[in-house]
């Protein structure tokens, strides 16, 4: 999806938008568009009984007078409660109602803006919010749908189009990160296998990440020996592979890890069938990763973050690891798999240490669809916060509201411990069916000492069975928005 910027006069043929604040009646650039009409406007949303509500709209189509075949209406609530969230769903909403008929949208924006938005923000986040709302995952069709979304174009025609274009510059790289997560989640695992999902990460390269992939023989010699337990059972070979941005900021890197198990069948002790198709989606973790670096260098962010992934696939097999297996990880520590479904937090451990041992971080934030007890907890609705670093925790509940990819804190403590001593091993890598994610979070802490660390339980966010405007697809690219904005708020500073 391009977005243009225009000045605002330029309006022509194609289907338009004008965004409208409850008890304000039409903007000043839809008043000359009715004017144009003879009223046609104005009488349309009188019998629709449009008031500028948020979430209200109104559609005329064949407008009198007027090139564009279509001209929408589209309520923003009170001006002093529009904030840059609820301006990205009024602009997804846009293109949830349009897309199937227009393949250019004009979002009519001069003279529109917030007590809380400036002008130019408005415009930057009516546009995000069409980015995200206009992706959709139509690369296995050989058919068109009649459904399918056409839209390709936004101009977004603004009285300072140079100025509301450089306030979409981070819009723009979080929209293409956020496609990029999402193109990963919703990839078939028969195509999406650990190399050619190492490939994709590579691709970051580009944009001037610093690419290092580590192949099975290099995993094999320094130690990873609970990630390449996972792997054995598959015909695809094991990758992980590290995304450094440099782009300033602090000496020391904030490391983002992520799960990217790219088919989780539970191995030798199997899933049941119903559903398993979904694990295609277990790369979630590794996928906002790469998506969240993608945004992150195409913003050019001022910021030290690296990012690191493990991909394994965790296949059943002659070869595949059985339960009651021990495997030593890369931290010398060693673990009895007792449920071989319990799979990411071993690709984790490994991850997690070799995060430490080879950049030093400032922080630590893994993110994983660790367990479906989280889907119990939470829902699809927030993501599990693991935490025992106060400071940490507190930045990404913040980051969560500004970015609207929202976490909730989950509890941790030395109680929740217990149920991971093993008989023969260190440990064991399954507590009991009590507090399913905190105990996988506890396995985790095992493997990140005292670096400031939070884990994010992505089971339930990564991908919806509902698909809302703002997230289209199945896959959500849950975790780029997120983590884009916990760089910016927390980690983009001189300091
Ligand atoms: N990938 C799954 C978790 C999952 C389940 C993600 C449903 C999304 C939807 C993970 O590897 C897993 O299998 N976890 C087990 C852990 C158990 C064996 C302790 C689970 O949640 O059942
Ligand atoms: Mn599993
Ligand atoms: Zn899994």
């Amino acid at each position: 999806m391009d977005v243009h910027f225009k000045k605002s006069d330029q309006t022509g043929d194609a289907a338009r938008v004008y965004f409208c604040f409850e008890e304000q009646g039409l903007p000043p650039g839809a008043v000359t568009a009715d004017e144009t009409s003879g009223g046609h406007l104005a009488k349309a949303a009188s019998i629709a009984k449009f008031e500028g509500k948020s979430g209200q709209y109104c559609e005329v189509l064949a407008p009198n007078g007027h090139e564009a075949p279509r001209i929408a209406l589209i309520g923003l609530g009170k001006d002093g409660e529009l904030d840059g969230l609820s301006a990205q769903k009024a602009g997804a909403s846009a293109v949830q109602k349009l897309g199937k008929n227009a393949e250019t949208i004009d979002f009519v924006v001069g003279g529109l803006s917030a007590p809380k938005v400036d002008g130019n923000a408005l415009a930057a986040a009516l546009a995000l919010g069409a980015v995200l709302a206009g992706y959709s995952f139509t690369r296995y069709r050989t058919k068109e749908q009649e459904s399918a979304l056409i839209t390709k174009e936004i101009r977004v025609l603004s009285d300072t189009p140079g100025d509301a274009e450089t306030a979409f510059a981070a819009g723009r790289a979080i929209g293409a990160g956020v496609y990029v997560a999402r193109d990963l989640v919703n990839a078939p695992a028969n195509d999406l296998t650990p190399p050619a999902f190492a490939d994709k990460a590579a691709e970051l390269a580009t944009l001037g990440v610093e690419i290092n992939v580590l192949d099975e023989a290099q995993l094999e010699s320094i130690g990873m020996g609970a990630l390449l337990g996972v792997a054995r059972g598959s015909a695809h070979p094991a990758r992980v592979v590290t995304m450094h941005w440099q782009g300033g900021g602090r000496d020391k890197p904030l490391a983002l890890v992520g799960k990217g198990v790219t088919f989780d069948t539970g191995g030798i002790s199997l899933k049941p069938p119903g559903g398993m198709e979904d694990m295609k989606g277990d790369m979630g973790g590794a996928a906002a990763v790469v998506g969240a670096m993608h945004a992150i260098a195409a913003r050019k962010a001022k910021a030290n973050v690296v990012g690191l992934i493990g991909l394994v696939e965790n296949m059943p097999d002659g070869t595949a690891q059985r339960p009651g297996d021990i495997v030593t990880t890369l931290s010398g520590q060693t673990v009895e798999v007792i449920n071989t479904d319990a799979e990411g937090r071993l690709v984790l451990a490994d991850v997690l240490w070799y995060a430490q041992q080879t950049y030093e971080p400032e922080a630590i934030i893994d993110l994983a669809t660790l367990t479906g007890a989280i889907i119990i907890s939470l829902g699809h609705e927030h993501a599990g916060l693991f935490s025992d670093d106060e400071g940490l925790a507190e930045k990404i509940l913040a980051a969560g509201l500004t970015s609207g990819e929202t976490v909730w804190r989950q509890p941790m403590g030395k109680a929740y411990e217990k149920g991971l001593k093993s008989k023969f091993a260190d440990m064991k890598n399954v507590g009991g069916r009590a507090a399913g994610s905190v105990t996988a979070a506890h396995f985790l802490r095992r493997f990140t000492n005292d670096v400031p660390w939070a884990h994010l339980d992505i089971a339930g966010t990564a991908w919806k069975p509902e698909t809302t405007a703002l997230d289209p697809s199945w896959g959500t690219g849950f975790g780029v928005r997120l983590l884009d904005r916990l760089v910016a708020q927390a980690y983009e500073t001189d300091g």
